[in-house]
């Protein structure tokens, strides 16, 4: 599957696969961010929620948007060349808010009697098991997984909003989930 596009239009693989990405890579300086780049340079969001990552059921997106964010700062501190100071708290809070969203929404697919349940939780148990091994890495490698953590984060984030989460959408509005 391609690579997802960053918020300049430009594939994730640009940068953070080139093995040559620096906090001050020229093309990320000069991105042509539209609506998300602040006056003076500042925080570029890599991803921003809209209405396309929307599942239309509130307290789902509201976590959605939070995970959003744990991605957005570690790419300002990767920006500013923090990323290696900011990577294990940001892999423990992810670690801990995922295990808080997964059990929530797994909660309301239940309830919902969401037929595809199992295959969810078998993709939000890929990414568990994925977090863990960059909680090993982190305890027993010298070299920070930074650019890994960004890149799982950004390929999972927008492929399983967009494409799994979105599925139950309709099934729980209809069991008057919103
Ligand atoms: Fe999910």
């Amino acid at each position: 599957m391609a690579s997802p596009l960053l918020a300049c239009g430009l594939p994730l693989d640009c940068f953070f696969l080139s093995g040559n990405w620096k906090p001050e890579t020229p093309f990320l300086k000069n991105a042509p961010y539209a609506a998300d780049k602040p006056k003076g340079g500042g925080n570029i969001p890599l991803i921003v929620w809209d209405q396309s990552y929307s599942v239309n059921v509130k307290r789902c997106d509201e976590q959605h948007q939070k995970l959003l964010s744990l991605l957005n700062g570690l790419h300002q501190a990767m920006r500013v060349g923090q990323g290696r100071a900011v990577i294990a708290p940001l892999v423990q809070e992810l670690d801990a808010y995922t295990d808080t969203h997964f059990k929530a929404e797994e909660a309301l697919m239940e309830q919902a009697s969401y037929p595809a349940l199992a295959a969810h939780r078998g993709q939000h148990q890929t990414f568990i098991a994925q977090v863990q091994k960059f909680k090993q890495s982190l305890a027993t490698q010298a070299g920070a997984p930074t650019i890994e953590v960004a890149s799982f984060l950004m390929d999972w984030l927008s492929k399983h909003i967009k494409q799994t989460d979105r599925q139950y959408a309709s099934h729980l509005n209809a069991k008057g989930i919103h």
